[in-house]
C-alpha cells in the first residue's frame, strides 16, 4: 500500500526489548501492506545501521476491519537465501549443558523447526541460529545469523525447497498461540536481528557481540568492570546463618572480592525447595538482624551486598499461595504439574505483577542492596489464567513474557543503579531479550571448568563475553565430580563476569593466595576481555585434546591468549596454536620473546604440554612499539 523511510530512527517495540540507536546512525524502511478482503494491515519494518551488518525486522498487524480477527501465527522475519549448499547451526542442550554447538547439512526438502514451547527461551534450544555455506568455517565463508530479542516460546523455521533455495523465518512459536485483535487494535512482534558475515562463524559472532554489547545492553554497568562477586549457593545451599555468611564475606574481602551475594533461602520458611517462594519477607530465625542488618554488616566489612529473588514463582506451601491460589497459572479441574515443587505466578495479570514487584521493591528499599539475581526455575506448563476469558487463553504465554519485561522495566526505573543478573536454572534464559534489562546472565549451573569450555564457547557465539556469568567453584565439582586445577577454574571464569561460588573459609592457604592473584588479574584484564574481539582458536569438543581462545583489543595492540589442555599424555608434544586477529606486519612480545604477527598467525605460538590434567595458561600479547 505504501512505504516510508525514516532517517536516524529504529523502532521501539512497546513493552518489549529491542536494540536502541545510541550514538550510531541507522535508518528504517516501513512497508505497509493491506488486505482489503480480510481487513488486515501489516507494517513490515526493516532497520539498518551504518556500522553493522545487521537488518532488524519486526511486524505490526492492525485490525482495520469492523470485526474481531484472530492471529494464529505471527513471525517477525522472513529471509530467502538463493540456492546453494548450506548448513544449519543451532544451539541445543539441557540443564547444565546449555548452548551446545550443533551443525548439520540442510537437505533438499527439509523443514526444520528449531523451537521451544517451555514458556522461556529455555535450556534446550536457544533463539539463535545460523545458516552457513557448507564450506564456511570459523574464519571464512558466508554466514547468516538470526537472533530473536525475546524470552518466551520461539521458533526458527528453516526450509529448503526442491531447487535448494532456503527460507528462514523466526518469531514467536505458534504453539498454543492465538491472539484476538478487536477492531482498531494492533499486535506487534518481537524484534529479530538478522546478521551477515563473509568472515565465517567467528566474524558473525564478533559482529553480534558488538551489536548486543553496544546497542542492546542498556545498563550503566554494561561498559564497566563488574564487582567481583562471591555467591553462597554452592558454599551453603540452604544451610546458613548470619555468622556463616559473615565469615565467608570477611575472607572474601581479604582476597579481593567486592560483592557478597546471598542466594536462595533467606525468606519465608525457605529451608529447602519445598516452601516459601512468594513470601518475600526475611526469615529472622536464620538472619536475626534482618536483611538490612546483614547488608550493613557486609558493607562494614567493605563489600557491596546483593540478593537473590525468584519473583515469578510460588510454592503451594507459602502464605502467598494460601491467600491467592488463583494467582498461580492453572487449568480448572486439572492438576497443575509441579516442577521443583513450585507453581508459576500468572504474570499476564497486572494485579499479580504489581503485588510481586512491590514486594521485591520493599525489600530493596529496606537495605543497601546493590545487586539482584533474578532467578526462574521451571518451565511453564498446565497453561491457564483466571484473568483471561476462555477464548483468550492462547494469549497467556506471550502475556506472561510481557509481564516479566514489565516487572524488570519497573525494577530498573525505580532502582537505576542496580546491577541486575538474570538467571534461570542456570542458563535457561540466556537470550537477547534479557540482555536489554541485565548486563549479565548466569550462564549455567554447571560450574566445572572443563564443561564450561563448551558452554561458554556456545554462548559467546552470539552473546558478548562481558555478559557471561562465570564463577570459580570447588572441587570435586558439585555437578560432575571432576577435579581441575584452581588456576584453570580462574582462567576459564575470566571469560565472563568473574566471581566465586564456594566456601572461601575452607580453601587452603595456597588457594587463598590464588584467589588474590585471580581477583587482581580480573581487574588487570577486564577492560580488554569486556570490550575486545573474541576469537575461538581450538575447541576441545572437536579435537578432544585442548581448548584455546583469545581476546584481541580493537586496536590490535594487545591480546590475551587462553589455553587449556585436556588429559595429560606421556611424552606429550608441544602444540603450535595459531593466533588470530593480530596485525601481520607488527611485532608482538609474549613472555619476553618477540614474534611477528604473521608468524604467530601462520606458524603459531608454541605451547608446551604441562604435567597434570586440565592445566591451563594465559599469555599476554603486546605489540612492541620500540
Ligand atoms: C538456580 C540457579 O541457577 C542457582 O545458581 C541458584 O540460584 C539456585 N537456583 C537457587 O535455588
Amino acid at each position: 500500500k505504501d512505504y516510508t523511510i525514516k532517517e536516524n530512527y529504529i523502532p521501539e517495540i512497546e513493552g518489549m526489548p529491542s536494540l536502541f540507536i545510541g550514538n550510531k546512525s541507522a535508518q528504517t524502511l516501513e512497508i505497509t501492506l493491506e488486505d482489503k478482503i480480510s481487513g488486515v494491515e501489516v507494517v513490515l519494518s526493516y532497520s539498518v545501521f551504518d556500522d553493522y551488518d545487521v537488518i532488524l525486522r519486526n511486524t505490526r498487524i492492525h485490525n482495520i476491519s469492523d470485526s474481531t480477527i484472530e492471529i494464529d501465527s505471527a513471525y517477525s522475519a522472513n529471509l530467502d537465501i538463493a540456492k546453494g549448499n548450506y548448513d544449519l547451526i543451532y544451539f541445543s542442550g539441557g540443564w547444565g549443558r546449555e548452548r551446545e554447538f550443533c551443525r548439520s547439512e540442510i537437505q533438499q526438502g527439509a523443514k526444520i523447526d528449531i523451537s521451544n514451547a517451555r514458556g522461556g527461551s529455555g535450556h534446550t534450544l536457544n533463539p539463535f541460529i545460523m545458516v552457513s555455506e557448507h564450506n564456511a568455517d570459523e574464519d571464512k565463508g558466508n554466514v547468516y545469523g538470526f537472533s530473536l530479542i525475546y524470552s518466551g516460546n520461539h521458533s526458527s523455521m528453516i526450509e529448503c525447497d526442491q531447487y535448494g533455495n532456503i527460507r528462514v523465518q523466526q518469531g514467536i512459536n505458534p504453539f498454543m498461540f492465538k491472539w484476538t485483535l478487536e477492531k482498531g487494535e494492533s499486535f506487534v512482534t518481537p524484534q529479530c536481528v538478522m546478521c551477515y558475515s563473509e568472515n565465517g562463524i567467528g566474524g558473525l559472532s564478533r559482529e553480534l557481540n558488538d551489536v548486543y554489547r553496544t546497542n542492546l545492553c542498556r545498563s550503566k554497568w554494561a561498559d564497566k568492570d563488574r564487582p567481583i562477586l562471591i555467591n553462597n549457593w554452592e558454599a551453603t545451599y540452604f544451610d546458613f546463618d548470619e555468622d556463616k555468611l559473615l565469615s565467608i564475606a570477611k575472607r572474601a574481602k581479604e582476597a579481593g572480592v567486592e560483592l557478597f551475594v546471598l542466594d536462595d533461602g533467606w525468606f519465608g520458611t525457605r529451608n529447602d525447595d519445598f516452601s516459601g517462594l512468594g513470601d518475600w519477607t526475611v526469615n529472622y530465625d536464620k538472619l536475626p538482624s534482618g536483611i538490612d542488618g546483614l547488608a550493613k554488616k557486609i558493607n562494614d566489612i567493605g563489600l557491596k551486598f546483593g540478593l537473590w529473588f525468584e519473583p515469578e514463582m510460588v510454592n503451594p506451601d507459602s502464605d502467598l499461595y494460601r491467600a491467592h491460589p488463583d494467582w498461580a497459572i492453572s487449568v480448572p479441574n486439572r492438576i497443575s504439574s509441579l516442577s521443583r515443587n513450585q507453581l508459576i505466578l500468572d504474570l499476564s495479570r497486572d494485579d499479580v505483577c504489581d503485588y510481586i514487584i512491590t514486594a521485591v521493591s520493599d525489600v530493596l528499599k529496606s537495605a543497601n542492596i546493590e545487586y539482584v539475581k533474578w532467578d526462574m526455575n521451571r518451565q511453564l506448563t498446565t497453561m491457564g489464567s483466571c484473568g483471561l476469558p476462555a477464548d483468550r487463553q492462547g494469549e497467556l504465554y506471550h502475556r506472561y513474557v510481557l509481564g516479566v519485561y514489565k516487572m524488570q522495566e519497573r525494577l530498573l526505573q525505580d532502582f537505576p543503579e542496580l546491577l541486575l543478573e538474570n538467571c534461570s536454572g542456570g542458563g535457561a534464559r540466556f537470550d537477547a531479550g534479557m540482555l536489554y534489562y541485565s548486563p549479565q546472565i548466569w550462564c549455567s549451573d554447571d560450574t566445572d571448568a572443563v564443561e564450561r569450555l563448551a558452554i561458554q564457547e556456545g554462548t559467546a557465539m552470539v552473546y558478548p563475553v562481558s555478559t557471561i556469568g562465570a564463577h570459580v567453584s570447588v572441587c570435586p565439582n558439585h555437578t560432575v565430580g571432576r577435579i581441575t586445577p584452581f588456576e584453570t577454574r580462574g582462567n576459564v571464569a575470566l571469560l565472563g563476569t568473574f566471581g566465586y561460588e564456594l566456601d572461601i573459609t575452607k580453601l587452603s592457604a595456597e588457594e587463598k593466595e590464588l584467589v588474590k592473584k585471580q581477583t587482581a588479574d580480573y581487574h588487570k584484564y577486564n577492560e580488554l576481555i569486556r570490550e575486545g574481539d573474541y576469537y575461538r582458536l581450538a575447541s576441545i569438543a572437536e579435537n578432544g585434546r585442548y581448548d584455546s581462545w583469545m581476546i584481541v583489543e580493537k586496536t590490535k595492540k594487545k591480546a590475551l591468549v587462553f589455553y587449556v589442555q585436556g588429559m595429560a599424555a606421556a611424552n606429550g608434544k608441544s602444540r603450535f596454536v595459531k593466533l588470530k586477529g593480530l596485525k601481520a606486519q607488527s611485532r608482538y612480545r609474549i613472555d619476553g620473546k618477540e614474534y611477528s604477527g604473521s608468524v604467530l598467525m601462520q606458524a603459531g605460538l608454541k605451547v608446551a604440554q604441562e604435567f597434570g590434567d586440565f592445566k591451563s595458561r594465559i599469555f599476554l600479547v603486546e605489540e612492541n612499539v620500540d
